[in-house]
């Protein structure tokens, strides 16, 4: 039987369990993200804690996080630039290779979707490398298509990404 997957919003206590889930994606897809496992081990673990605060509570920032059986098993950042223009983000999607196909990184994406449209956003947009074709035709399948922008990837820099986008329907469940 396939375990019960949930998601919900991060608590303002869960500090360690957010830089568990990070430290474990980055060790797991490194090539996935623009941060370093490296780079996050050097921060303050007590800064998690201010992250997951921060997350929680802010209209402008969270983090969500996917549960297996009550066990934490993935997450997703979801933000709104302060630029101009305010664009709508998802990031740092993972999701544990034990739980994948079971449709939980939809989850996820359409939590921080919907909560992203809540906050004001028509579209929502998600940097992704472009050798991880694996996050391309999954991201596809949600309906995200390439916007033709392209940059080096933060802290990897001789690898390229890409900027793709949803754009959300205002009357449909996403
Ligand atoms: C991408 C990721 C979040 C998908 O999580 P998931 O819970 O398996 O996703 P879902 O079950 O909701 O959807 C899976 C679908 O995505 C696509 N997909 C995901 N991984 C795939 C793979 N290895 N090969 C082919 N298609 C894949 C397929 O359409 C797949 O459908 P299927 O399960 O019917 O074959 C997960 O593979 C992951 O954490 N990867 C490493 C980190 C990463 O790449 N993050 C994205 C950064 S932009």
């Amino acid at each position: 039987m396939s375990p019960s997957l949930t998601v919900s919003r991060i608590g303002a206590q869960q500090g360690s369990v957010l830089r568990e889930l990070r430290t474990a994606s980055l060790r797991e897809a490194p090539y996935a993200f623009g941060e370093t496992l490296e780079d996050a081990l050097l921060v303050d673990p007590a800064s998690f804690d201010d992250t997951a605060t921060l997350h929680a509570n802010s209209p402008r920032l969270a983090t969500f996080l996917l549960y297996t059986e009550g066990h934490p098993a993935g997450l997703v950042h979801a933000y709104i630039e302060e630029a101009d223009g305010a664009r709508a983000f998802v990031s740092a999607l993972w999701v544990a290779p034990a739980v994948r196909h079971l449709r939980g990184g939809e989850l996820l994406v359409n939590f921080a979707s919907q909560w992203l449209a809540e906050q004001g956003a028509s579209q929502v947009h998600a940097w992704i490398a472009d050798e991880n074709r694996n996050a391309m035709r999954f991201y596809e399948r949600l309906g995200f298509g390439p916007t033709g922008d392209r940059r080096a990837m933060p802290s990897h820099e001789q690898e390229a990404e890409s900027l793709y986008v949803r754009h959300m329907q205002p009357d449909r469940d996403v």
